[in-house]
């Protein structure tokens, strides 16, 4: 796989976000007002992931004081299984500013790669929220992870 960079998500990146959050969460995405609303906040880092100028992922996380949480987090479906959620999640952790002492983040029960990743890459369990996703006509689990920094 070619290498993957990183560059920075700012609030004119909105569209392309929301249209790469589409093609992962379906009906549950984050439209471009959302985007922007998020983007604009000085609370909110975000990084876009791209192969050879393409973009084929992002993540936005939330920093107050020391600690941070992963807002949300996805690579597009073409891309999935080659590396690029690891290695975008890995430059997030290491480039969050300040860096962060713990980060948070949620994630479905039923969500195998993502809870597979996020525990490739040290983020520990700590937390169950019982019916907290709505899916349709139906409710799932929340996982709650937490990653403790070394700096
Ligand atoms: C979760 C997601 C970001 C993973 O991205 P990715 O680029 O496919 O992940 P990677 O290729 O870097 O894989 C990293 C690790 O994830 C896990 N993983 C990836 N695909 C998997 C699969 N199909 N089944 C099980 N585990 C998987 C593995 O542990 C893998 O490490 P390994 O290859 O050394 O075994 C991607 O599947 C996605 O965008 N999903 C939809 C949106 C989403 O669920 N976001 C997270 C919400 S909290």
């Amino acid at each position: 796989m070619s290498d993957v960079s990183f560059v920075r998500a700012v609030p004119d990146d909105a569209p392309t976000l929301a249209h790469m959050h589409a093609e992962s969460f379906g009906v549950e995405c984050w439209n471009a007002n959302q985007m922007r609303g998020s983007l604009i906040l000085s609370t909110t880092k975000g990084w876009i992931a791209s192969i050879d100028g393409v973009h084929v992922g992002f993540i936005l996380c939330q920093t107050v004081g020391a600690e941070s949480e992963v807002l949300t987090f996805c690579v597009r479906p073409p891309f999935r299984g080659k590396g690029c959620g690891k290695s975008l999640l890995v430059y997030a952790v290491g480039n969050l500013c300040p860096p962060s002492d713990a980060i948070y983040l949620e994630v479905a029960e039923d969500n195998i790669c993502a809870k597979n990743l996020y525990e490739k890459c040290g983020f520990i369990k700590n937390g169950f929220r019982p019916n907290y996703y709505q899916r349709g006509g139906s409710k799932v689990n929340a996982v709650l992870y937490r990653y403790i920094s070394n700096n």
